[in-house]
């Protein structure tokens, strides 16, 4: 037989957390059957003396052990009434955490905006491409070295199928389709076939632009070009265009911008010569818009094409490369406050 004091020492540590444990402390202490229950029949044994005193501890014990299980029962209410709450589904959901935009489609947009407010559209292409629209349509013959410039992957089986090298396919793709005037913007995902360092990759992106009509100059190339820049990174940039080789293009060329970090002064970033290339650019080939069924007596163009990474690391002093396509999120959050 258990003393008072160990039975108001069960009642007291008994741990009552669901309901399960709440049935078995009414089992315990409350039915008939229970030990508590059962001591009230000892009375009669009791020294007549001590009796009162016996049936009141007891009786003291019987309702603190009623008021722990009605104060535990209340709160399991409260439990399941909050239970219903949440299950109401007309009630605000919690707010989901919100990312940002990845750097590389920030750029995007800002580039397209940019192009878009002078009336270029947007075109897009493949990026799973044929030999036609990568090179042989852009008057890189086959067996040609230019096409060392931009080694690609191909599909073995298929020699003809290979990733596209850069976005100038969708310029033969809009060219194929669109009669002049032509004014677009191409943006997309490019592959060559390069070792991975912190200024080169295999994957990057590119954003062609095209402008095909009567009477289109090398000086309205050039015009395009600075409007877009000053756009981009403030009135003060400069440019200057250096004399360079495309097959797609006569004549070529390769566009610095003045260096935004060290203001043209020299510095690690533009390795000291107060320029860095952004883009190459030219007056379209004849031979280019003769493949696409454009009358190179009547029409000429420009065309350009830009590297995306390159821009994002001079607009938000990044130094790798790599950053960009390792989705680290503690890389990507710093960019919450240029999602636009
Ligand atoms: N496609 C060229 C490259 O990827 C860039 C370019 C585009 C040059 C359009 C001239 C005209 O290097």
């Amino acid at each position: 037989m258990k003393s008072i004091d160990e039975i108001r020492a069960e009642i007291e540590s008994f741990k009552i957390e669901n309901a399960e444990a709440l049935e078995q402390f009414r089992l315990l202490f409350l039915s008939k059957k229970s030990e508590l229950q059962s001591m009230f029949g000892e009375i009669k044994n009791i020294a007549p003396e001590d009796r009162k005193r016996f049936g009141q501890m007891l009786n003291e014990l019987k309702e603190s052990a009623q008021r722990r299980f009605e104060e535990s029962r209340i709160s399991m209410d409260d439990v399941a009434d909050a239970m219903l709450t949440i299950a109401d589904m007309t009630r605000p959901s919690a707010p989901l955490p919100v990312g940002s935009m990845h750097p590389i489609s920030i750029m995007m947009n800002q580039v397209r905006r940019i192009f878009e407010d002078i009336g270029f559209n947007t075109e897009t292409g493949p990026d799973i491409e044929d030999d036609w629209h990568v090179f042989t349509a852009l008057n890189f013959p086959e067996e040609h070295p230019a096409r060392d410039m931009q080694d690609t992957f191909f599909v073995e089986l298929h020699p003809d199928v290979l990733l596209r090298t850069h976005t100038s396919s969708i310029q033969v793709r809009t060219m194929e389709h669109q009669k002049p005037p032509i004014r677009v913007i191409c943006p997309g995902r490019v592959f060559r076939n390069e070792a991975i360092t912190s200024r080169a990759h295999c994957i990057f992106h590119q954003m062609e632009g095209l402008y095909v009509d009567e009477n289109v100059s090398f000086a309205d190339m050039k015009q395009t070009l600075l409007y877009f820049a000053q756009r981009m990174f403030g009135p003060e940039v400069k440019i200057r265009l250096r004399p360079s080789y495309f097959p797609f293009t006569e004549p070529s060329a390769e566009m610095d911008i003045s260096c935004n970090i060290c203001g043209g002064a020299g510095c690690n970033l533009c390795k000291h010569t107060g320029w860095v290339e952004i883009l190459g650019c030219g007056m379209v080939d004849p031979n280019v818009l003769e493949n696409c069924g454009i009358d190179s007596k009547k029409y000429t163009g420009f065309a350009f094409g830009l590297g995306i990474e390159r821009m994002t690391m001079l607009k938000y002093r990044t130094n790798d490369i790599r950053l960009y396509f390792e989705n680290d999120v503690r890389f990507l959050r710093q960019f919450k406050a240029a999602t636009r």
